[in-house]
């Protein structure tokens, strides 16, 4: 056992190595690069503030979780991209080069990979509260699989399916009360939880009999997912041992055979220096440990192995992100704090203000220097709590200053907003060096398009224009 950790301490210290020259370094002018690309010119050439992907990391990531189901499982299984975690055109493309599917969980998501040519076979779709047009806009494009959430959506998947003479594959949410240890808000499998049918109350074997009742659903099997930016390996060990058990319930009571497992995402990543530093090859002991367990089950229960899913999304995109911005007005509250204000804010990042996530700030022309003071990065919002970190270490940043956040791939574009009627920041694909627009700037025309004066509104003075 020593033996083996000592040699997996090793080969993550290596890897965190490859990662680390891979992805982000310091070059010799003291600057951050991204993938080969220096930020100072990227910020010189595309402005800020600016979402910048490196492509290799993103594929690797996506290669790393597929390998792994090929060679631990024998390819028995799919890795699909969580895209809320970033969704756009390229990002369904590398996807489907990379021999992944996608999961979806809008008509808007749904919309995108399809117009990318994603095939939507590879594309499931989930949701708490599908809407009729998104179930009719899935189940008419032929998507791989609906994963259910409500008794009245099987009652529509079965309407709709019927309407258009197929067959359609659903999977059920269960909630297996897994608690996982993260941020209350993004932690999804509690019983306490607007997704999912419960296990422990018995409505999820409710909805799989209600399900196999239906001529026009296909019951294939079950998902759950336990939440996010979790680490602990114990947590998916558990959930994946309890979606086995009850598919076990399910065959003895009911004859069913789960076809399929889906296991969800979530693995954590690292923001700052209190998350662990996973290199990319160290997530494949996150699937092996799940399949572990499910051949554990499996076996042990005497039930065929699923078709095994999984949907990682933070940690395919995440580490793969930065985002640049400059410096702009610097405030100093002696006794109190420093913000170091920027040209974005929580229209950008909203993560902050939503679940005070912690970021760690980089200054990327100035990335030799020894950090000296610890500030708060504020944004531009008109709002106290427009922050994207506090208690963040850095050299004295002064006016002008390029300011790299780091881990910003994952949740910050697809979050985005108008707040204040500012411009969602354009993204940028680096490879080998070479940068180049996957989702263009916004601009003014972009925020006024769709407003609308209607005629009564067009005259002078607020009663009409009368005297
Ligand atoms: N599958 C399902 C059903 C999910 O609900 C999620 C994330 C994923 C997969 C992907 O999880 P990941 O591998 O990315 O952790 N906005 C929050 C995160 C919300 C995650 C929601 N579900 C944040 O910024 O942290």
């Amino acid at each position: 056992m020593k033996t083996q950790n000592g040699r997996n301490a090793a080969a993550l210290r290596k890897a965190e190595e490859m990662n680390a020259r891979d992805t982000l370094k310091v070059n010799e002018k003291g600057h951050l690069e991204i993938g080969g690309a220096d930020c100072v010119d990227l910020a010189k050439k595309f402005g800020t503030p600016l979402y910048v992907f490196d492509e290799a990391y993103i594929r690797r990531m996506m290669g790393v979780y597929r390998d792994t189901l090929e060679r631990e499982y024998g390819g028995n299984g799919l890795v699909l991209y969580a895209s809320k975690a970033f969704s756009c055109e390229a990002m369904y493309r590398i996807a489907d080069q990379e021999n992944i599917g996608a999961d979806v969980v809008s008509g808007g998501e749904l919309y995108t990979a399809l117009k990318a040519g994603f095939p939507a076979s590879k594309i499931y779709m989930h949701g708490n509260n599908k809407l009729d047009y998104e179930l009719e806009e899935a189940i008419s494009a032929g998507v791989g699989c609906i994963v259910a959430d409500a008794v009245t959506e099987i009652d529509k998947i079965e309407r709709i399916a019927a309407e258009h003479g197929k067959v359609q594959n659903i999977l059920l949410r269960i909630n297996p009360g897994v608690e996982a240890h993260t941020h209350a808000y993004i932690q999804t499998a509690k019983t306490d939880s607007k997704f999912g049918f419960s296990v422990a109350d018995g409505t999820a074997e409710e909805a799989a009999e209600y399900a196999l009742s239906q001529a026009h659903v296909c019951l294939r099997g079950f998902h759950c997912h336990i939440g996010s930016q979790i680490f602990e390996k114990q947590s998916f060990v558990l959930a994946a041992e309890k979606c086995m058990a009850f598919a076990a319930e399910m065959k003895e009571r009911h004859g069913f055979v789960t076809e399929e497992l889906n296991l969800g995402g979530g693995f954590g990543i690292w923001y700052t220096d209190e998350d662990r530093k996973i290199p990319p090859e160290g997530y494949a002991e996150y699937l092996e440990a799940l399949i572990g367990a499910v051949v554990r089950c499996a076996d042990g229960k005497g039930l065929k192995r699923p078709f095994l899913l999984i949907e990682p999304g933070r940690s395919i995109v995440g580490e793969a992100g930065i985002t640049l911005y400059t410096v702009g007005a610097v405030k100093n509250i002696p006794g109190v704090r420093k913000y170091v204000a920027v040209d974005g804010g929580m229209f950008d990042n909203p993560r902050y203000a939503l679940y005070q996530a912690k970021y760690t700030p980089v200054l990327a022309a100035r990335a030799n220097e020894t950090p000296t003071e610890i500030v708060s990065i504020a944004g531009k919002c008109c709002e106290s709590g427009d922050l994207i970190c506090t208690g963040a270490n850095l050299p004295a940043a002064k006016p002008g200053d390029l300011l790299a956040v780091l881990s910003t791939g994952a949740y910050n574009y697809s979050m985005a907003m108008n707040y204040n009627r500012n411009l969602i920041p354009p993204c940028v694909l680096v490879k080998d060096g070479r940068a180049e627009y996957i989702v263009r700037p916004q601009s003014y025309e972009d925020l006024t398009r769709n407003d609308v004066i209607p005629a009564r509104l067009s005259e002078k003075g607020a009663d009409g224009g009368k005297d």
